[in-house]
């Protein structure tokens, strides 16, 4: 019942979607030189995978169309992010599909774009502390963290008493925060009764006892265990961490990594550690060079979130926005200063058990692309 009622969605979804695409414009998906662009979209950078392989599905899903949509790429920068808003202005888009830098520096940049008319859409990260965003397409982050959290718990090597190495995501992104506090609610009481002990975080020893953590609270820890999604940060501070580790906190050890990039890193300091036994490690993603990691037994986990989906919403919206529409929405999310309207994506756990299942037989990745699959 509920497949097929899916089926129908799925089906009246990619429907509208090439109807409205054929009667909006007159050029090619990728679109920008000359004449005027209908979509702008602006992705973070084009330094992780994550966000290329987000291009590369938009691009995808415009091939064959007559729609004129930009991407363009802020290279971690929010000057350059207001930027590119800037430009595609110019160019008179009518909707911004936008995943921000950094969601508070990107108010900005979107109180300029509702400013001219334009529709704003907040992309997989959420726009804060403004009133300036139309809605918002997510998968559901707090569902990531849980999964990772819940991995650790069920694959734990020991019973008692394992060392539990945290890392979180950048403070300027929203998604760090959902991301921990899913996975907080779901560890927090297998630390508090001693299942798991935190190796390297002073603040989340602290709070040991409390279930639900406040944003100060939270940032408190992110704070100490932050990559700032940078996989090199991301390295370095687990070699700081395990050369201030005591030997009680070696051995079969947890690793809480908030995604692929800074998991293969945290991961290979943690296996060249002689006094590493074992490690499990989460990730999210579904990168390719994660996946190749899964299969080798270096990476235990992804969570994946099937960016075509992600792009089929954003661009439905869209689409329902130029053709006068309001897009069907299924929550909301307070951003601080008002509720957004949200379409929220479900995601997978992804390990050696199911990766072809869900990887290679959905068409996400080929066979090929992989060795010892
Ligand atoms: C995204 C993740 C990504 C991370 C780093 C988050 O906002 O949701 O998929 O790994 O940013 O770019």
């Amino acid at each position: 019942m509920k497949k097929q009622f899916k089926g129908i969605a799925l089906l009246i979804a990619v429907m509208v979607f090439s109807i409205v695409a054929t009667a909006c414009g007159s050029s090619n998906g990728s679109g920008g030189a000359g004449g005027s662009v209908s979509v702008g979209v602006v992705l973070p950078t084009k330094d992780e995978p994550r966000w290329v392989q987000d291009e590369q599905r938009f691009k995808d899903a415009l091939a064959g169309t007559n729609y004129k949509t930009e991407i363009l790429f802020s290279q971690g920068s929010s000057a350059k992010e207001k930027e590119n808003v800037e430009t595609l202005l110019n160019k008179g888009i009518k909707v911004l599909i936008i995943c921000p830098q950094d969601g508070d520096a990107a108010a900005a940049a979107v109180e300029a774009a509702k400013k001219d008319g334009v529709t704003v859409i907040a992309y997989d990260r959420l726009i804060t502390n403004t009133d300036a965003v139309d809605y918002y397409v997510t998968f559901d982050s707090l569902a990531v963290g849980a999964a990772q959290g819940q991995y650790l718990i069920d694959h734990m090597e020991g019973t008692s008493g394992q060392p539990l190495y945290l890392y979180a995501g950048a403070a300027t992104d929203n998604n760090a925060f959902l991301f921990f506090q899913g996975a907080w609610e779901v560890l927090q009481p297998k630390i508090a009764d001693g299942t798991f002990k935190i190796a390297n975080s002073s603040e989340a020893e602290k709070l040991k006892d409390t279930k639900d953590l406040s944003r100060d609270q939270m940032s408190s820890i992110i704070g100490q265990v932050t990559t700032n999604w940078d996989p090199n940060e991301a390295k370095n501070k687990a070699q700081t961490h395990l050369t201030a580790a005591a030997a009680d906190m070696k051995g079969n050890v947890s690793i809480l990594a908030p995604n692929d990039g800074t998991a293969r890193n945290i991961a290979d300091v943690f296996g060249s550690d002689s006094e590493i036994t074992s490690y499990v490690i989460t990730g999210q993603d579904a990168e390719q060079a994660s996946i190749q990691y899964i299969i080798d037994g270096k990476q235990s986990m992804t969570v994946f979130k099937d960016v075509r989906t992600l792009v089929k919403d954003a661009m439905g919206m869209a689409v329902e926005v130029l053709d006068g529409k309001s897009p069907e929405t299924t929550g909301s999310y307070n951003n601080g200063t008002a509720d957004i309207k949200a379409k929220q994506t479900d995601v997978i756990v992804v390990d050696k058990d199911n990766v072809k299942k869900e990887l290679i037989d959905s068409e996400y990745y080929k066979a090929s692309d992989f060795t010892g699959l």
